[in-house]
């Protein structure tokens, strides 16, 4: 694997903080170039380089000075914050996955990693065990972004054969790193006030579902993904992808039973909108197939592992992630 030469978009974001460690564990450090519109916070290990993904000069000149063969492109306006400023929304998601497909495309990238995400369906869509080939009909200007995203993305590899591979997200929670602008951020908050033994007020209603995943289930998939034999893959716009799914209520009764105390209260604001707009379970058969996809973590394994370490941070005082890049 010496050969491949990583540039990861976006890499202060909630998976770009996590993928970018992974990375670096695979390829090594100086392989590893991670990219984002602010600088973070805390010291970078490697190589840092200030990008806004909607440059595509300065995308192709930090390409061409490393010798970039892969590009992870995680930079995105997620679908809460994206609501604010739709346009924006728009321009940035689009625009900069636009930029990297070109280059991929002009500079023979060997791989492109695309995210996308539940925010895919909507309107008519099935709402229980969600088929890979379904209506999609997102009702965000995110979702719609991400299901155009993934479009274009199996537009790049039907006419011009650049390798772009994708999965579609469900909610991710993480104890390294925090959401920025997404519905399903509540998912990660109610654990910080949790360990805080601050009371919690969600901002979905108690019983809506749905589907979620841990950190490092969603890395190994990402990896397993790209590193999947080519001629396995039978989906190029973004594969379905489960984990687990649960309601607010579900997920506060399980942390109750590491931290009674914990208080819930409800005041669902815009994003239960938002929310009822998409799915409550997923089926992956296809990705299961094609690249043997199988999730670890249960609910109840994964609030274990997340009041362990959040609790192993508090008590080293340390801060576990960086500032999200989610713009
Ligand atoms: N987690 C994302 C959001 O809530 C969905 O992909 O916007």
């Amino acid at each position: 694997m010496g050969t491949e030469k990583i540039l990861v978009i976006g890499a202060g974001g909630q998976i770009g903080t996590v993928l970018s460690n992974a990375l670096r564990d695979v390829y090594g450090i100086d392989n590893v170039i991670v990219s984002d519109i602010r600088q973070p916070r805390e010291t970078v290990i490697g190589v840092f380089e200030k990008l806004n993904a909607l440059d595509g000069d300065r995308l192709l000149a930090i390409i061409k000075k490393y010798r970039i063969t892969q590009i992870y492109h995680l930079a995105a306006v997620l679908s809460a914050s994206g609501e604010q400023n739709p346009r924006r929304t728009w321009d940035i998601n689009m625009n900069s996955l636009y930029n990297v497909l070109e280059i991929a495309r002009q500079e023979n990238l060997h791989k492109v990693y695309y995210p996308s995400s539940i925010a895919v369906f909507g309107g008519n869509t099935p709402k229980e065990n969600t088929p890979q080939f379904t209506v999609l009909q997102p009702q965000t200007m995110y979702g719609i972004t991400k299901s155009a995203g993934e479009q274009v993305c199996q537009y790049y590899w039907q006419k011009y054969g650049v390798d772009v591979r994708s999965l579609r997200y469900p909610g991710l929670i993480s104890y390294q790193s925090l959401p920025g602008g997404g519905t399903t951020d509540y998912a990660v908050d109610i654990f910080h006030k949790a360990v805080n033994n601050e009371p919690f007020e969600c901002f979905l209603k108690e019983d809506m579902r749905l589907p979620m995943m841990y950190m490092p289930d969603a890395i190994r998939a990402t990896l397993e993904l790209m590193e999947a034999p080519i001629d396995s893959l039978s989906i190029r716009y973004s594969y379905n992808m489960s984990g687990m799914n649960f309601t607010p209520a579900e997920l506060a009764s399980e942390i109750r039973k590491h931290i009674p105390k914990l208080e819930v209260s409800y005041k669902p604001d815009f994003r239960q909108g938002i929310a009822e707009t998409w799915i409550s379970s997923i089926d992956d058969a296809v990705a299961r197939k094609d690249w043997g996809w199988k999730e670890k973590y249960n609910l109840e394994a994964m609030v274990k592992d997340m009041i362990e370490n959040l609790m192993k941070i508090k008590n080293t005082g340390r801060s576990s992630y960086n500032e999200s890049s989610c713009l």
